[in-house]
């Protein structure tokens, strides 16, 4: 396979146990034709020696800032432009957190700093640091700065431990790379979709929610990814990862959903409403925790903003998705939404039974346009999604025609 024909990664290896198994990295990556360089921190070097790298690379190993800028032929700002990709890998704690605060205090961070190619991490760690809030945010962030995240994987660790926390072996890490420069359909295009429940709060403990598990966004935006798409994803309180290189706005209200919205779009070509959000608010949110005193009690509702049908109200709006979830009459009441929220294309899922909808890791859609309908027969979400994008792809491509 010559899948990396003529592509330049720069492999950044970091202090930890998986430094290993990036040699057979830097192996499978030249067997698929890269041209690949390797940077190590002082800490990766404690692990392996940078001679093993070099000689399967076959190319000088950079280790140290100064060093690099010894080479002329190739400063760290040289090679930070000469990449297509870099990847660092294993990515440690450590790195990740000084990486996210913008710290270049070695090569490879600098490198970091300096490049404008992507940039990839995959994490390394004892599954109870990954767990760490700490990790958590910082990888969090990286990502809503583009920076891919691959993995980590779960499984026994060198530690005795046993979670997530492993690095992505090197097989998948370099399908990950191949993915990268696969030209897809939608190569340049910008997509913005909400996933995922939205909370109403009663009091400052209880709220008013639903059963949306996110599965079908999260599936959409995975899908729209591997086609090339940019991706934005306003999610609701989930407890699914974003695919990696998703940027991911979390939310938790239908009004903070639209906001988060309304600051995305203006960039975005196709918005996608996936979430399901709540038609209701309480009118008043109660300042302290509501007291049981009456035998029943009442909570007036007032009616929430409707995303989907503001963006499609825009003077440049973005081609324009919705769903339809129905426990009835599912080609009627989509059509009617298709109509009323002036949308380019509705997919209706039945909703309500063990095998579509909302929580299932299955689906089946029902997709509606002006002058089309196309049937999703039940499979997986992603599967579903992987289809609802080629079907998006037709038709957007149709519009702007
Ligand atoms: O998350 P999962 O567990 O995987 O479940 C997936 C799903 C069933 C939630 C998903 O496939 C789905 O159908 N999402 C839309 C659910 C919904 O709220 O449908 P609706 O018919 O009430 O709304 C119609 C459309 O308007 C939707 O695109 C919705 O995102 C949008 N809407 C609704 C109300 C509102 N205030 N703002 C909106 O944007």
């Amino acid at each position: 396979m010559q899948a990396l024909g003529n592509k330049k990664i720069l492999l950044g290896i970091t202090g930890g146990i998986a430094a290993y198994k990036s040699a057979e990295l830097v192996r499978l990556l030249i067997k698929a034709g890269a041209e690949v360089r390797v940077v190590m921190t002082p800490s990766a070097q404690e692990f392996v020696q940078p001679l093993t790298y070099q000689a399967l690379s076959g190319h000088r190993v950079y280790v140290d800032l100064f060093d690099a800028e010894a080479d002329s032929a190739m400063d760290h700002i040289e090679l930070a432009r000469w990449c297509d990709l870099l990847l660092v890998a294993p990515a440690s704690a450590d790195f990740l957190g000084k990486m996210n605060a913008g710290y270049a205090d070695n090569l490879l961070l600098t490198l970091c700093l300096a490049s404008k190619r992507p940039v990839a991490v995959a994490p390394a760690m004892n599954q109870q640091m990954f767990a760490n809030s700490a990790t958590q945010e910082n990888l969090k962030q990286l990502a809503a700065r583009d920076v891919r995240v691959w993995g980590p994987a779960e499984g026994d660790q060198a530690c005795g431990d046993f979670g997530p926390g492993r690095m992505l072996e090197p097989e998948q890490l370099l399908a990950n790379v191949a993915l990268q420069f696969v030209p897809g359909k939608l190569d340049g295009v910008q997509l913005l979709l909400t996933a995922g429940p939205t909370r109403e709060a009663i009091d400052p403990v209880r709220y008013i929610s639903n059963r949306s598990s996110g599965k079908m966004g999260y599936a959409l935006a995975e899908a729209a990814l591997q086609a090339g798409a940019r991706v934005t994803l306003v999610s609701g309180p989930v407890s699914l990862v974003a695919p990696p290189g998703a940027k991911l706005v979390a939310v938790e209200s239908a009004q903070q959903m639209y906001e988060a919205v309304m600051q995305q779009v203006a960039h975005s070509d196709i918005f996608i409403g996936c979430a399901a959000v709540s038609d209701y608010r309480v009118d008043q949110v109660a300042t302290h925790k509501l007291k049981k005193s009456e035998n029943s009690m009442s909570l007036p509702l007032i009616l929430n903003v409707d995303i989907l049908a503001a963006v499609s109200a825009l003077e440049n709006k973005p081609f324009c998705v919705g769903f339809a979830a129905e426990t009835q009459n599912l080609e009627k009441y989509a059509l009617a939404k298709l109509e009323q929220k002036n949308l380019d294309m509705i997919a209706a899922n039945p909703v309500g039974n063990a095998d579509s909808g909302f929580e299932t890791d299955t689906n089946q859609l029902e997709v509606f346009w002006r002058d089309g309908h196309h049937s999703i027969e039940r499979d997986n979400k992603l599967a579903i999604a992987k289809q609802l994008i080629d079907l998006i792809v037709e038709r957007y491509t149709c519009a702007r025609s």
